[in-house]
């Protein structure tokens, strides 16, 4: 379904039927009927009608990198666009951000609904409960080199935790399900804190259950020795802030990583591992690691022309800019320069900001840009908070991973209780040779 259009549902096998789309095939002289379902979209299936002749394959859909496809239908995130709205479950994530916690929006995310207090403290108490991991993981991190990225321990961390829990497999079991979910949201932090911790050569911090989901994530990865952590209450907030803004986005690179590898019936695990791969890239959650780099290596803002000259020849990306779905400034942006505001308050300005708002400033106002909707994207200046909080670059996209278990779940769920569900498996357009016979190689010339 298009983003653009909210709480629009798809007529069962064209049912709807009344508006059609019109389709004349030049090639037989043929017309066809295809319907139009809610939200202004057709079948793919619908076009395979149309042939040459009985033993052609039907017409296809070409889309690379689904730029106009719509993979499943989907009740999680709501995404416009054109107007830079984000919605979870129909909340604003402006509110979200305002008045609710992480936690909380990913009882949200994975259930449809919000909690009553009750059911709010249920859940937590269960996520806190989980966030041990088993002692042979732990050896597992010991065993990566000491410069090891953290997003590559983490994920292998994630994949490690599949042979621990062979009953995630039973994937038709909702309660094993259940299982699986509050167990991954409550070790992606534990996890994240080891492969901090490896790279840093300081002994792991296990995990306290008196602490909140932030707090308790800053202690394991920050505390020293056996000095009691005292948490700064606007880094938590500022944290969790950031993690309601990462904890979904709709059927993005990594969630359709989720859904592909999960609709072959693979356990979360093996699919979250495979998803947080997608994010990785810097393309993806490894854009807020490229754009700490960027500006790091950019250096001044007396530089910041030559650079600009430097992405306008296409011999470099402006990183943090940019979206395939946001053709507006993305939402999460807008919430998140706020938030560094605060967060430099307590931590000092970060150096690196002057050169973020130059950039921003020239991107905003030059042709290039505009005309191609080049607007700050969520990880422009994240990394800047997150270097200001104290994580070095190559956490950046584990902090990205962490909230974002949340939103792969969501659609994970969504996906196997999904009546249309079957497994991904797209077509090419096979452009290869023809049939030809095979030739020993002693004869090949
Ligand atoms: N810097 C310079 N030019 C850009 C950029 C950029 N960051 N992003 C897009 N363009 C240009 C691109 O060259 C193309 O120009 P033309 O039409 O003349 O060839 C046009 O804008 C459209 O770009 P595209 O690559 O076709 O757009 P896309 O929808 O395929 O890619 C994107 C979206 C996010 C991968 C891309 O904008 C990008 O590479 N941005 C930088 C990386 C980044 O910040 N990623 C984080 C995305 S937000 C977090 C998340 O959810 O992943």
């Amino acid at each position: 379904m298009r983003s653009g259009r909210n709480g629009e549902k798809m007529g069962k096998n064209g049912s709807e039927g009344q508006e059609t789309l019109s389709i004349r095939d030049n090639r037989t002289g043929k017309n066809y009927e295809v319907d139009i379902h809610s939200g202004d979209i057709i079948r793919a299936m619908d076009l395979r009608q149309i042939k040459v002749n009985d033993d052609d394959f039907g017409m296809m859909a070409y889309d690379p990198g689904f730029t106009n496809t719509a993979s499943t239908k989907s009740s999680v995130t709501f995404i416009d666009g054109g107007k830079g709205i984000l919605r979870y479950r129909g909340y604003p994530i402006d509110q979200l951000a305002e008045h609710s916690t992480h936690l909380e929006v990913a009882y949200l995310l994975l259930k449809g609904e919000l909690p009553a207090q009750s059911e709010l403290d249920d859940f937590v108490h269960e996520v806190t409960f989980h966030t041990y991991v088993h002692e042979n993981i732990t050896e597992l991190f010991s065993g990566f080199r000491y410069d090891a990225h953290a997003m590559g321990m983490v994920m292998s961390g994630v994949a490690a935790l599949s042979s621990f829990y062979p009953e995630a497999k039973d994937i038709e079991n909702s309660a094993a399900r259940s299982q699986q979910i509050i167990r991954l949201i409550a070790k992606m932090p534990t996890l994240s804190a080891y492969a901090y911790r490896h790279h840093r050569g300081l002994p792991y911090v296990y995990p306290d259950n008196e602490l909140d989901y932030t707090a308790n994530f800053r202690n394991m990865l920050f505390r020293i020795g056996s000095r009691e952590y005292e948490p700064n209450p606007v880094l938590e907030r500022a944290l969790d802030i950031l993690f309601i803004l990462h904890a979904d986005h709709e059927q993005n690179c990594s969630a359709t990583a989720m859904r592909v590898i999960g609709s072959a019936n693979s356990d979360p695990y093996s699919a979250m591992a495979g998803a947080m791969g997608a994010l990785y890239g810097p393309l993806h959650g490894g854009a807020n690691e490229a754009v700490l780099r960027m500006l790091t290596r950019i250096g001044s803002v007396d530089n910041i022309p030559a650079f600009m000259e430097g992405v306008k020849k296409r011999e470099e990306r402006l990183m943090g800019f940019g979206h395939r779905v946001y053709k507006a400034y993305d939402p999460r942006a807008a919430i998140i320069k706020r938030t560094a505001d605060e967060v430099f308050d307590v931590t000092g300005r970060n150096p690196l900001l002057d050169i973020a708002l130059e950039l921003e400033r020239i991107a905003l106002n030059e042709d290039f840009f505009v005309e191609r909707n080049l607007y700050p994207n969520v990880d422009f200046y994240s990394g800047l908070i997150y270097q200001a909080m104290g994580f070095p670059v190559e956490m950046f996209p584990v902090l990205f991973a962490i909230p974002r278990t949340v939103g792969w779940l969501a659609q994970w769920q969504e996906m196997l209780e999904d009546p249309e569900l079957r497994i991904a498996r797209p077509r090419q357009v096979f452009t290869g040779s023809d049939e030809r016979n095979f030739v020993p190689i002693g004869d090949r010339g």
